[in-house]
């Protein structure tokens, strides 16, 4: 990380004349609806640095599902319209401070904390208390797995299944339905299982009667974790063992989680939530700025490794389209200002 301390006089200088921020490209949107036909990339005008506030140049920023669902209009908070700039998570190098005294020099690496409106832009200038330095991003799945591995505990784990592609199509993907070009379900197993997965088992292995003859030796688990709804989420539940939980944080598959009456009558199980976004603007914020470095310190020894796809913000649309799914599974998408 390159600190460096801006020189006092430097520093004395900026007081007296108007510091303003480089002109910048940023990803709007004055409507919601599908991002693919709402989002547009513009130039916006340089904003003045205010006296407490810094101006980072954005590195990188991710496209993650709930981007796309805030752009949507489907998710519960959402920056107002019109010219709503999209993104809410990043990567960002401090460009220039304002002349008050913050804990911050330019160069270094900052992560938005708690996460906020409109990173997916080339600069921004907000509160230097918008900042908390170092940062990334991360894949929820890939990183459970290997969490989990540190903490030696066992992962089972539920992936949809990948079809070959169709010699006749030339279309993008557009629904789950329609034959397409993602890599095959053995491949993606075997990157979970290098990662330390347990087991790793197709949506469509599961429909069986006794899924939990599929365990073999490994113990019946307590916790379940569901992001996909459907009937995933109910494999998820039958897989729990008597009195286990399960937590939902995403709804990928936009299907409702069904319950079995049974499940609660006699396996007495226990359905929870998780909102991140609750957790870092709650007054537990400095709890997840530890976990934050914690989870950094363990990508910084190779212990914690993620995929993704770095698109130059200059393809945004290309990128967009693959996380929406248009060219098959990809990893994550990640611009790169
Ligand atoms: N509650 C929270 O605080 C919180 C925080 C972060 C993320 N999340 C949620 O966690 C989930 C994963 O986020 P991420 O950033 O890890 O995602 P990501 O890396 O962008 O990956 C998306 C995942 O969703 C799967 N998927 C996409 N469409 C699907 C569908 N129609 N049915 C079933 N699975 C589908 C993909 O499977 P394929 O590999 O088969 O394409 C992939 O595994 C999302 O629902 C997100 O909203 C929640």
């Amino acid at each position: 990380m390159g600190v460096r301390l801006l020189p006092l006089a430097a520093r004395r200088l900026s007081t007296m004349t108007r510091q303003l921020s480089p002109p910048a490209k940023a990803v709007l949107y004055d409507d919601h609806g599908p991002p693919d036909k709402v989002l547009r990339v513009a130039e916006v005008a340089p904003v003045e640095i205010g006296e407490r506030d810094v101006c980072v140049r954005m590195l990188a920023a991710p496209i993650n599902p709930s981007d796309l669902n805030r752009i949507e209009g489907v998710y519960p908070i959402r920056p107002p319209l019109p010219a709503a700039v999209a993104g809410y998570e990043g990567l960002a190098q401090v460009h220039a401070l304002g002349s008050g005294d913050v804990d911050l020099s330019p160069g270094d690496w900052v992560i938005p904390s708690p996460p906020s409106f409109g990173t997916w832009q080339t600069y921004i200038v907000k509160p230097a208390t918008a900042w908390h330095k170092n940062g990334a991003t991360s894949i929820v799945g890939q990183c459970v797995i290997q969490l989990a591995k540190l903490h030696a505990i066992h992962t089972i784990n539920i992936i949809r299944d990948r079809y070959s592609p169709s010699p006749f199509s030339t279309q993008p993907i557009l629904d789950d339905h329609m034959p397409y070009s993602r890599p095959g379900s053995q491949q993606a197993k075997d990157k979970l299982i290098q990662l330390g997965a347990d087991q790793v088992f197709t949506e469509s292995q599961l429909n069986i009667k006794n899924i939990k003859s599929l365990l073999g030796a490994l113990p019946e688990p307590a916790l379940g974790l569901n992001c996909v709804g459907g009937s995933a989420a109910s494999a998820v539940l039958k897989f729990l063992r008597q009195g286990g939980t399960m937590v939902t944080y995403g709804g990928m598959s936009k299907k409702p989680v069904t319950v079995s009456t049974s499940s609660f009558i006699f396996k007495d199980l226990s359905l929870r939530g998780f909102w991140l976004q609750k957790w870092m603007n709650s007054d537990k914020a400095e709890e997840s700025r530890t976990m934050i470095d914690y989870l950094l310190d363990l990508v910084h020894e190779g212990k914690l490794k993620y995929e993704m796809e770095l698109t130059p913000f200059s393809e945004f649309h290309l990128a967009l389209d693959k996380a929406l799914g248009k060219h098959g599974s990809r990893p994550k998408q990640v611009l790169k200002f």
